[in-house]
C-alpha cells in the first residue's frame, strides 16, 4: 500500500482533529502518501479530495471540529454513490481508506468494504454508541463539557429551589446522559435503553424534597423526549418549580480532552498499521486499555452496550 485516504463523516467530535493527525503523521512516517477527502462521503462522491503533508496537520491536536469537514450524504446509501465513491478513490490512486466517524460512517465503510474496497473504522461520536469498542473520540470531551453546565446549573438551581431538566445528545444510546448523571448527582437520568415510569420519578423527588433537598436535576437523553416535554409532565404531576436546559449542539464542539487526545492519536495510527498490513474491512477500538479491531460486518451487528451496573449504582447513589 503506497497511498491512503481519510476522512470525517456524520456529527463531528472533538478529537476527530487529533485522528486526522495521527493518521496522516503516521502513514508519513511509514513512507505512505495520505490524500485527505472533504466534506465525509460527500466529498468522495465529488471528487473533493487532496494531498495532506505533515505539516497539514500541524496545529490540529487541541481543536475541535474537523478541519476535513463533515457532511451526512444520503446518496452514499445507495450502490450507484458507493461505486462512484470507489472510481474517485481508485482515479486518485488510492488504495485503502481510513473513515473516522459513527454509526452512519461505519455502514458507509462497510458497504466499500463489500464491495471489495479497504476501508478501517475509528470510532468518532460523541453518543459513545459504536459497538467494538468501550469508547469513542469525543465523548470523554462531550461529558465535561455537559457536567460543566450541570454544575453551573446546580447552582442557580438550588439558589431558587428548583428542579432543572437538562436535556443532552443521544439519539439512540444514554451513555452521554448516565455518565453526566452519575458524574453530576444527578437524582434521575432517563435513557432510550430503559423505559422509564412517571410515578417513580415523581416519588425520587418528593423523598429528596421531604429531606430538605433545596434543588433536583433530571437528565434527560433526547432520544427518550425533549427537556420541555418532560419538564410539563414534572409541572403536571407535582408541584416543583421546573426549568429547561437543552444543551444542543454545544456538546460536539470544544477542544478536546487530553483522554480524547491521545485515545484518538491511539486508534488513528493503528487504522494506519492495519491498512499497510494489508487488514481492510477493519474496526478499530479500545477495550481494557488495549487496541483492538474486528471485522467491521461483525462490529456493526454486535449490540451497543450500556454500563447497567454504573445505571443501577446512578439510581443507588441519588436516593
Ligand atoms: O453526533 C451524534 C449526534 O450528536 C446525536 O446525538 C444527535 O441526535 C445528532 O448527532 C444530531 O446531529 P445533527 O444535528 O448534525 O443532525
Amino acid at each position: 500500500m503506497k497511498r491512503i485516504g481519510v476522512l470525517t463523516s456524520g456529527g463531528d467530535a472533538p478529537g476527530m482533529n487529533a485522528a486526522v493527525r495521527a493518521v496522516v503523521r503516521k502513514a508519513i512516517y511509514h513512507g505512505l502518501e495520505v490524500y485527505g477527502v472533504y466534506q465525509g462521503y460527500h466529498g468522495l462522491m465529488t471528487g473533493n479530495i487532496q494531498k495532506l503533508e505533515l505539516g497539514s496537520v500541524g496545529d490540529i491536536i487541541h481543536r475541535g471540529g474537523t478541519v476535513l469537514r463533515s457532511a451526512r450524504c444520503p446518496e452514499f446509501v445507495t450502490k450507484e454513490g458507493q461505486k462512484q465513491g470507489i472510481e474517485q478513490l481508485k482515479a486518485h490512486g488510492i488504495e485503502g481508506l481510513v473513515v473516522i466517524g459513527g454509526d452512519g460512517s461505519y455502514r458507509g465503510a462497510k458497504a466499500l468494504t463489500e464491495l471489495g474496497y479497504p476501508c478501517v473504522g475509528v470510532p468518532g461520536t460523541i453518543d459513545n454508541d459504536i459497538p467494538g469498542t468501550e469508547f469513542t473520540i469525543g465523548f470523554d470531551t462531550a461529558l465535561n463539557t455537559v457536567i460543566d453546565a450541570v454544575d453551573k446549573i446546580r447552582d442557580t438551581a438550588s439558589s431558587h429551589e428548583r428542579t432543572f431538566v437538562v436535556e443532552v445528545m443521544g439519539r439512540d444510546a444514554g451513555d452521554l446522559a448516565l455518565w453526566a448523571g452519575l458524574s453530576g448527582g444527578a437524582e434521575t437520568i432517563l435513557i432510550p435503553e430503559d423505559p422509564y415510569d412517571m410515578e417513580s420519578v415523581k416519588e425520587r423527588l418528593m423523598k429528596g424534597h421531604e429531606r430538605g433537598k433545596k434543588h433536583s436535576i433530571i437528565i434527560v437523553a433526547e432520544g427518550v423526549m425533549s427537556g420541555t416535554e418532560f419538564a410539563k409532565k414534572i409541572e403536571e404531576n407535582t408541584d416543583f418549580d421546573t426549568r429547561v436546559s437543552v444543551l444542543g449542539h454545544m456538546q460536539r464542539g470544544g477542544s478536546p480532552t487530553a483522554a480524547d487526545r491521545v485515545l484518538a492519536s491511539r486508534l488513528g495510527a493503528r487504522a494506519v498499521e492495519l491498512l499497510i498490513e494489508g487488514k481492510g474491512g477493519r474496526a478499530v477500538g479500545i477495550e481494557h486499555n488495549k487496541l483492538v479491531d474486528y471485522d467491521i460486518i461483525e462490529a456493526l451487528a454486535m449490540p451497543h452496550k450500556l454500563d447497567l451496573d454504573m445505571y443501577r449504582l446512578s439510581k443507588e447513589l441519588s436516593i
